[in-house]
């Protein structure tokens, strides 16, 4: 059994792989989109308090199920339930998870396709000069060119399918340690340039004053689900990389180092963008287009402007990249197990995204659907069905061996979290959108 005996290193490796996976277009672009189309401070209060009631602790679960199973999503959920006695349908976790995972890398790769363009129009200094409007414009430009959009589709699904058919931990491992750090340190930058430079207390202000009466059902629904999108959460990625976790290191402060990084990354990316939102006079909600109409006008005005925009774009390309292949993953790993060659389940399942992009990107209501069907119902429920699984079917003894400490509050809060908190939070915030209560 060759996947047993391979474990990442160390526990830092597991954690920049995690965070490969968490920190993505969840953080730069989805995250500041949604801020400011759902009125801010409010939306942003619910989603910090998702990821702490629910998000860190279903993926302490996740990472408890793929290191004990040390296997695909779907093998560790099955060796979890069959050690118990409990029926194997609880594997339909992992299965509902392929799919999931399937369908965020459709409209992902269409995203990911736009920051390769705009790596190119840095490169090529493209817009360097040119008037704030026409800027901005020049996102719709792009929005409507489908054989431009398809290029760049084409050639993400080839990298990620390169990187996974090579298998992860020697295609990601090692890029992952250098340039996510580089991604957190140009971040900074551009921070203090929209400190400098942009209207940063009317952004403080937009991100940080709740205004309960802007907290629709559905920016709740939305702040929850982002919370499973941004940490990678309810689709088995994260337990597919707990697989190869090495079983000394310590589930809890790995997955709390892991969230703090996602975390403090979408702050950041928000107030870089928002304070360049209210400088230039825009609206906050400019829904999918949001950072690329607000960055690069800041960009062409900064000195060596398309040199930072080049170097920008890539890292998020890359941070994208380690994202992606995240998504494909537990799909691949599980075929493997069946059976197939890694390249061939590789290439299957990158083709089926692939195609599945193509559809998003020449129709944008099929985008819009998948973005809402997995954000707001398959990664919560896929994490619902975790969360029941680890806090009330399996065995305390079964989950409590995991851990070196299974006492004291922390131990107990992650219990109470997994077991009630989450999956009324959950169940709560669905029911409530579909307007059963
Ligand atoms: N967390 C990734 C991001 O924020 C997206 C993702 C979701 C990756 C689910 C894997 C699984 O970009």
């Amino acid at each position: 059994m060759a996947e047993n005996s391979v474990t990442w290193k160390s526990r830092w490796i597991f954690v920049l792989a995690a965070t490969g996976s968490a920190v993505g277009l969840g953080n730069i672009w989805k995250f500041p989109y949604i801020t400011g189309e759902y009125g801010g401070g409010a939306f942003v209060l619910v989603y910090l308090a998702c990821i702490l009631a629910i998000g860190i602790p279903v993926m302490v679960a996740e990472v408890l199920l793929g290191r004990s199973g040390r296997s695909d999503p779907i093998h560790s959920v099955l060796k979890a339930a069959k050690r118990s006695g409990h029926a194997q349908a609880w594997s339909i976790i992992g299965a509902a998870g392929v799919i999931s995972g399937l369908m965020i890398m459709m409209f992902y790769s269409v995203v990911a396709g736009w920051v390769i363009d705009y790596f190119f129009q840095s490169v090529t200094g493209s817009y360097a000069g040119l008037e704030a409007d026409t800027i901005s414009g020049g996102f719709g430009e792009l929005y409507g060119d489908h054989d431009r959009q398809f290029l760049w589709h084409c050639l993400f699904c080839l990298l990620t399918a390169g990187i996974v058919a090579s298998g992860v931990q020697k295609g990601i491992g090692n890029a992952v340690e250098v340039l996510m750090p580089l991604l957190f340190v140009m971040m900074l930058i551009m921070l203090g340039y929209s400190i400098a430079e942009g209207d940063f207390k009317a952004a403080l202000h937009f991100m940080f004053t709740p205004d309960f009466s802007k907290l629709t059902g559905d920016a709740v629904l939305e702040a929850m689900g982002h919370s499973f999108f941004t940490l990678s959460l309810g689709m088995g990625a994260i337990m597919a990389y707990g697989a190869y976790m090495p079983g000394n290191a310590s589930i809890g402060k790995t997955v709390l180092t892991v969230a703090l990084f996602d975390t403090l990354l979408a702050l950041i990316a928000g107030l870089v963008i928002f304070p360049l939102v209210f400088a230039n006079n825009m609206e906050p909600a400019q829904s999918v287009g949001l950072i690329f109409k607000t960055l690069p006008i800041t960009f062409s005005q900064m000195p060596y402007g398309m040199l930072f925009a080049s170097i920008f774009f890539a890292l998020v390309a890359i941070a994208a990249l380690s994202s992606s292949i995240s998504l494909l993953e537990p799909g691949v790993a599980w075929l493997e197990r069946n059976g197939l060659e890694r390249g061939a389940a590789t290439w299957l399942l990158t083709g089926v995204a692939w195609a599945g992009g193509i559809l998003c990107l020449n129709i944008s209501e099929i985008f819009n659907f998948l973005d809402n069907l997995t954000t707001k119902y398959s990664l919560p429920i896929g994490g619902l069905l975790i969360a029941v699984f680890v806090g009330w079917v399996l065995p305390a003894t079964q989950v409590s061996e995991n851990f070196e400490v299974r006492r004291g509050p922390l131990y107990t809060s992650w219990l109470w979290c997994v077991r009630i908190v989450a999956p009324a939070g959950i169940v709560l915030v669905i029911i409530n959108q579909l307007g059963w209560i």
